[in-house]
């Protein structure tokens, strides 16, 4: 689905960065976020400022490890339904790249698919003014966690934690790459009702794939027959999407489909830690609007 060359070689050029960089020098701060300096850049974040969103993007809005690939995957099907095979002319994360992406991003052909892992407030303004669709991918912060946690520790180029514990505390308190979960969280909090955004939960999707598939092209406007659906779940589901992982993504691509599961956390976490998840869990969206779409209970307590 991806066009290889482009998405590929932005991923090899990231991972060979990461190699030479150690853990405690692997993040930036840019306007109190951190990022990683494999990936992002500040004259790149400048030039962000000049991106001109259309009214027929579509925005994948996600933190990281929330399933953003799931969702590309999905929706660059859903197009390839309506319109011809979609390829990515660039690396598709937004804030990702050189600086001169945006001007390049001018040339591309309409609809554009854009992910970012931006928080609400750092997002383009011309995304909302120019009244773009925007689909935000959400998962619980238990699995969120553990997903980040084996993605620095598996992948061989990319600086370790020393342990869980480390990560989890890093997690915690918003030292990670794209900044806080919680923070991240808060920020969508009172934007998901909007007109045109579409809440979609990472564990909904797994509990029924093709249901989940089916919001998407009604969302963005598209007819898709039960057919179009069934064929499309059947593309999207773990097991498919690893086993192509690495024509789609190269050497990372079985590291970023690594377990695809609900619940992994209970292998790592402790009880503590799962408490103090819970606390924060509460102080941050509890009686919130999120926070009882994220289903927390179900899926991150026992
Ligand atoms: P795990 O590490 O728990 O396996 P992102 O794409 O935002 O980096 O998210 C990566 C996570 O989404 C990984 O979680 C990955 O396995 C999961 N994922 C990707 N495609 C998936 C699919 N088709 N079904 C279920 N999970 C998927």
């Amino acid at each position: 689905m991806a066009d290889k060359s482009k998405f590929t070689e932005y991923i090899d050029k990231a991972l060979e960065k990461s190699k030479e960089t150690a853990l405690s020098h692997l993040f930036f701060t840019y306007q109190g976020i951190a990022y990683p300096i494999t990936m992002c850049t500040s004259e790149t974040f400048q030039a962000l400022d000049t991106f001109e969103a259309r009214h027929d993007d579509i925005v994948l809005a996600s933190y990281p490890k929330c399933g953003s690939n799931w969702i590309l995957h999905i929706v660059s099907l859903i197009y390839a339904v309506s319109k011809k095979k979609y390829k990515y002319p660039e690396f598709p994360v937004l804030e990702c790249g050189d600086s001169e992406k945006y001007q390049r991003m001018k040339g591309f052909p309409s609809p554009r698919i854009l992910a970012t892992h931006l928080h609400y407030d750092k997002l383009p303004g011309s995304i909302f003014k120019n009244k773009a669709k925007i689909l935000v991918i959400f998962r619980n912060p238990t699995d969120t966690a553990v997903s980040f946690f084996h993605f620095h520790n598996d992948v061989p180029d990319i600086p370790s934690y020393g342990s869980w514990d480390e990560l989890f505390r890093q997690f915690m308190k918003g030292q990670v790459s794209w900044g806080s979960y919680f923070d991240f969280a808060i920020n969508w909090n009172k934007h998901l009702d909007g007109d045109n955004v579409k809440f979609i939960l990472y564990e909904d999707l797994k509990e029924n794939l093709a249901a989940g598939i089916k919001q998407i092209p009604e969302f963005l406007g598209f007819f898709l027959t039960g057919e179009q659906i069934q064929t499309n779940s059947v593309q999207s589901t773990f097991q498919a999407m690893r086993a192509k992982s690495q024509d789609t993504h190269g050497a990372v691509g079985p590291f970023l489909f690594r377990k695809g599961e609900v619940g992994d956390w209970k292998n790592l976490f402790s009880e503590i830690q799962n408490q103090e998840m819970d606390e924060k869990f509460k102080e941050c969206l509890a009686g919130t609007s999120l926070g009882a779409k994220l289903k927390y209970e179900s899926y991150c307590q026992g």
